[in-house]
């Protein structure tokens, strides 16, 4: 009973900036991400009817506490989905997310989870399945079940049977590029989670954050069919800020940025006036991802390392779904 499975992380276009339903982890918005080659998440889960709990190491080390409590959780909804209840699993996770990149381990983590833990327990699921599932442990998650270009699907449902991502495009299709950029203060102080709910509940902006969702989207995906980089580029930069001044109208308000993480959004901007293509797009945390096509990366590259307060730049192309080991 043991299943190995790799996933990718991946970087939202359109983000996931709320939710419905907390239990289930159902978005108030469609997302669309792109699948990333560079970081990955290997996980091999074996259930052991020797074990009187799950055990969890990541990385070598045992976890306990809040991570260990949330992958406990997820391995329940794929007991219970076997009908195997009493049964425990040891969890063997390798995170190739460097910290240094600045990228939440948890898309490609419950991704891989997902995958090895229902393979290990003998479930046969088709992706959209396995996306549903995968949904329920960590929203983003969801879309690393894809290579490429993913939508996240919100749904309508109560239950969520219709919220899960598919593939827009696969990841051979265009080779867009990004460039994780990260910066020396990286504490993070508002939890995705936490910062969500607090938008959500408090923020007067929210609203105007939802009603630009489908013109995104639907100009997102034309810029994808189209190959139009500018499009594409400008579109996940405006609706990146959309996201982050949601966080300004809330109460108490916050922001993700940092100072340089400022800087390094004006030194990409000042670089797409002089005519390189490059656009940037920021999670719930203070580094930047810088998107851009193959001719540019060098230039991109070196005016990135060059931003005083820049620690690292790591490259990144696009990535293929789940794969099973
Ligand atoms: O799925 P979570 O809880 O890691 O939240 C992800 C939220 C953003 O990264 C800000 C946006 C996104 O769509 O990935």
């Amino acid at each position: 009973m043991k299943g190995t499975a790799k996933a990718h992380t991946n970087i939202a276009l359109i983000k996931y900036w709320g939710k419905r339903n907390d239990a289930l982890i159902l978005p108030t918005n469609s997302s669309l991400s792109l699948t990333l080659d560079g970081f990955y998440t290997k996980t091999t889960v074996e259930f052991r009817r020797d074990l009187s709990s799950d055990l969890f190491l990541l990385n070598d080390q045992a976890v306990s506490g809040q991570a260990y409590e949330r992958v406990s959780r997820f391995l329940d909804l794929v007991r219970k989905l076997s009908g195997e209840e009493n049964i425990y699993a040891e969890v063997n996770s390798r995170n190739e997310v460097p910290t240094a990149a600045g990228f939440a381990s948890s898309a490609s983590g419950f991704a891989a989870l997902a995958a090895a833990s229902t393979r290990a327990i003998g479930l046969e699921l088709s992706d959209e399945e396995l996306s549903i599932l995968t949904r329920q442990g960590s929203g983003s998650a969801c879309r690393s079940i894809y290579g490429g270009f993913v939508e996240w699907q919100m749904g309508e449902r109560e239950d969520g049977l219709d919220s899960r991502a598919v593939q827009v495009a696969p990841e051979d299709y265009w080779d867009v590029r990004v460039a994780a950029v990260e910066l020396s203060s990286t504490m993070k102080k508002v939890s995705s989670r936490e910062g969500m709910k607090r938008t959500v509940d408090t923020s007067p902006f929210y609203s105007g954050w939802l009603e630009a969702i489908p013109n995104d989207l639907m100009q997102l995906k034309a810029a994808i069919k189209e190959k139009d980089f500018e499009k594409l580029g400008a579109i996940a930069e405006a609706n990146c800020l959309k996201m982050h001044a949601t966080t300004l109208g809330a109460n108490p308000p916050f922001t993700y940025w940092h100072d340089t993480t400022v800087r390094v959004m004006h030194a990409i901007q000042e670089m797409r006036s002089k005519g390189i293509p490059v656009f940037f797009t920021i999670d719930a945390g203070p580094n930047v991802k810088a998107l851009y096509l193959p001719e540019h990366e060098e230039v991109v590259k070196s005016m990135l390392e060059n931003i005083p307060g820049v620690t690292s730049v790591t490259l990144s192309r696009t990535g293929k779904g789940i794969s099973y080991l």
